[in-house]
């Protein structure tokens, strides 16, 4: 199955799951919290705010011709209204590495994270919050204005509006639970524009959100179509369909979800889980490439993320690649899709769930760092340097 020359084949990242450190950062706060539910704070995590040109390295060495990673608002605006030149030099450095060794940087400006001021002063809720974001995209254009092609906005608004609903951070590990909070979405849609149009400055920047689709399906009780359409519509659709003119559609699929009359249902007893409890079903990516096409009217599409947490890496293989199958078929169907980053690089910190999800093509030392690729990474890597794939 060959790819579309160009496709982009990469892995993604976020600052606060792998950086250490992240301490002017709202998650680092609630980390340490004495009541908190997050299993263990995020600490020194990868330490890949020091190694990141070894990360990188890695990825290039293995093939990978691109490369997602966030940069941290509360380090580039550690006080309302400070800009750290030191920060955005930092992040200028990544993107020269990223150049250095033949790896496309796909940059995001806010994966969950936000300052503990932005927090403090009503976070998505507070009126200036679109300003507030178009003033750090602003702030970062030296970033991203040399050669950067990809730019995320907001990482998964769907699932910020949803904990911003009234529940607590340990929702970000059960999708489409809470209730989703309407004027955060609409702030975070607000955010979203503006700051689609500070990048607009930059010629060549193509930006676009990432939206985490969850292949919603009703499972045939009578009653649970309508309750598909009410519960499916603002926690995926909507935001899919805001994406229509915008240059790009981020799109990231994990598994799937059934709705029956009364709302969604726990995964069932016999089929395979992964280590976040999430049904083993490698054909999310293709079902979210199929609804955001659909919904976007035809914006050109990224699989922003897609992966598996497990202990036993044949299964990362296994899953990757019927995924990589169903993209392949969207592919052929007509459906426009740029490129494809695993999620995620490197073993990381996953939010509310610490550091036992293992997400990584690639492990490393709690004590000393030292990373150490899985074979599944190798196996992905001839993927990409051959831009097919075998079946
Ligand atoms: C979506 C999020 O963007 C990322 O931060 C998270 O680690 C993965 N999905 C896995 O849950």
């Amino acid at each position: 199955m060959q790819f579309p020359d160009g496709f982009l084949w990469g892995a993604a990242t976020a600052a606060h799951q792998i950086e250490g450190n992240n301490v002017n950062s709202n998650w680092w706060v609630h980390e340490h919290e004495p009541d908190t539910t997050i299993v263990e704070p995020s600490g020194d995590a990868a330490d890949s705010y020091h190694r990141y040109r070894e990360d990188i390295r890695i990825a290039a060495d293995l093939g990978l011709n691109s490369y997602r990673f966030s940069i941290e608002w509360a380090r580039i605006e550690p006080e309302r209204g400070f800009v750290s030149r030191a920060e955005v030099d930092h992040y200028r450095r990544m993107v020269e590495a990223c150049h250095e060794a033949g790896v496309e940087p796909i940059v995001t400006l806010m994966h969950f994270t936000v300052p503990r001021w932005f927090e403090r002063d009503g976070s998505w809720r507070a009126d200036d919050a679109a300003d507030l974001f178009a003033r750090y995209t602003e702030a970062a254009l030296p970033v991203v204005q040399d050669g950067v092609r990809y730019v995320c906005t907001i990482n998964e608004p769907n699932i910020a509006a949803m904990l911003a609903g009234g529940e607590d951070a340990s929702n970000l590990v059960a999708y489409g639970l809470p209730n989703p909070d309407l004027h955060v979405a609409d702030q975070l849609l607000a955010s979203h524009r503006r700051s689609r149009e500070v990048l607009s400055q930059v010629p060549g920047i193509r930006s676009g959100w990432t939206i985490a689709t969850q292949a919603f399906r009703a499972n045939g009780e009578p009653g649970s179509e309508e309750m598909l359409r009410e519960y499916g519509y603002p926690r995926d659709d909507w935001y899919l369909e805001q994406a229509a003119g915008d240059d790009f559609l981020g799109v990231q699929a994990y598994t799937r979800t059934f709705i029956g009359p009364s709302g969604p249902l726990p995964v069932s007893d016999d089929v395979e889980t992964t280590l976040t409890g999430w049904e083993f079903y490698p054909e999310a990516s293709a079902d979210g490439l199929r609804s955001a096409w659909e919904l976007s009217g035809h914006v050109p599409l990224m699989i922003t993320e897609n992966g598996i947490a497990t202990a036993d890496d044949s299964r990362r293989v296994a899953y990757t690649q019927g995924a990589l199958e169903g993209i392949h078929r969207c592919i052929e169907d007509g459906i426009e899709v740029l490129g494809y980053q695993h999620w995620s690089l490197l073993d990381n910190y996953e939010w509310a769930s610490g550091y036992r999800p293992t997400f990584g093509l690639v492990a490393w030392d709690r004590e000393t760092f030292a990373r150490t690729p899985k074979d599944s990474a190798r196996w992905y890597g001839r993927i990409a340097q051959a831009n097919a794939l075998e079946t």
